[in-house]
């Protein structure tokens, strides 16, 4: 159902030209219209990533079918419903993965990668809550197959990935280890429930192996942690890669890989179908949403900045001294 009242026009934050933060404009686009099976979302908070950044400095083209504004996670109020849709109706508060376009007054996406409200979760807390957890629960426990009593690694352990894994991890029964660049940023993972290492004075390699090795690395660094995660694994061990911060080419001796039984595996999220990443949120919903509704996941809040400072709020993720969610509050009506 799509009300007489709908803007033909909204706010939107614009990738004027690929570059720094400053190429952020805002500018008024047209209003997306949900079709079948969609849902059209009056975005309250979007959830800042590092892959908007990356599509801001042209180092990450969206899908040719997803909106070339940035914004991959938001939480609003159910504006539109398309046709076919019954799970949603006008006015329900929800969070939701999108395909690009969350840095808006409104966006569509489908109406299956939308989740309800947590219980006890403000909305800017909900924006940052769909990109992480589809991330981390798909990559670590359906890739990486992590299951209690298994040791685990996450590296940047204090960016919004890595709060999001400590906590799954450690609610899950594994024991959780997680590196970071600084004693604060350990102190993070820490109180989050990580074994922290300072990767700036200590060898993760050595930490894990010292203890028999890690079941399950989630790696976004890459470049010469590859072969320093494979060597960190325990025998049957499963690295799963998200991202590549330093770099995606590396030698590696596959020989390890073969008589350790080790695995390599990894994935991104925005490029799979709607249908995988609606089974993606069937499982966050069945298995994460109970964490967050028990108290074990709480999103952890870096800063709120207004739309209008959007090209602040990616200086600040660029700038790596945030720890846990940057979220950019959309303007009311
Ligand atoms: N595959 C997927 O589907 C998917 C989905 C979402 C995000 N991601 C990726 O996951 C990563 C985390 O995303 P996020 O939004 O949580 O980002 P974020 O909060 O900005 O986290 C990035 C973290 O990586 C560390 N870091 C930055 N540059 C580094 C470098 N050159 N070498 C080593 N460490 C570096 C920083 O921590 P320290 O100061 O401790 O080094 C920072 O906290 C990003 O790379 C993102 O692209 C992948």
């Amino acid at each position: 159902m799509i009300p007489e009242d709908m803007p033909e026009l909204m706010r939107a934050v614009t990738i004027r030209e690929h570059g720094a933060p400053e190429v952020l404009t805002i500018d008024y686009v047209p209003a997306p219209v949900p079709s079948h099976g969609q849902i059209l979302i009056r975005v309250a908070f979007a959830g800042v990533n590092r892959p908007d950044a990356l599509q801001r400095a042209g180092q990450y083209a969206p899908p040719p079918d997803a909106s070339p504004l940035p914004g991959l996670e938001c939480a609003g109020h159910v504006a539109a419903v398309g046709p076919g849709v019954t799970r949603w109706k006008i006015g329900d508060p929800v969070c939701a993965l999108l395909p690009g376009g969350g840095y808006a007054t409104h966006v569509v996406t489908q109406a299956d990668h939308a989740l309800p409200i947590p219980e006890g979760v403000s909305l800017a807390e909900a924006a940052g809550l769909p990109e992480t957890c589809f991330t981390v629960w798909s990559n670590m426990v359906m890739r990486g197959g992590l299951v209690a009593g298994e040791r685990f690694l996450v590296h940047g352990g204090s960016s919004g990935i890595g709060t999001t894994a400590i906590q799954i991890a450690d609610a899950l029964g594994a024991r959780v280890f997680a590196t970071a660049g600084s004693d604060e940023k350990c102190e993070a993972c820490a109180d989050l429930g990580a074994e922290a290492v300072n990767y700036r004075d200590s060898d993760f390699v050595e930490v894990l192996r010292a203890v028999g090795g890690a079941d399950v690395i989630l790696d976004m660094v890459g470049g010469d942690y590859l072969p320093r995660n494979l060597r960190a694994l325990a025998d049957d061990g499963r690295l799963v890669q998200i991202a590549f911060l330093q770099g995606a080419k590396v030698e590696l001796n596959m020989a390890e890989v073969m008589t350790r039984r080790l695995t390599i595996t990894g994935s991104t999220l925005r490029p799979q179908s709607t249908l995988q990443k609606a089974r993606i949120a069937k499982e966050v919903y069945r298995h994460v949403w109970p964490m967050v509704a028990a108290g074990h996941l709480r999103p952890v809040m870096d800063s709120t900045y207004s739309m209008d400072d959007a090209a602040k709020a990616h200086a600040r993720m660029e700038s790596s001294a945030h720890i846990g969610k940057i979220v950019l509050e959309m303007p009311g009506d």
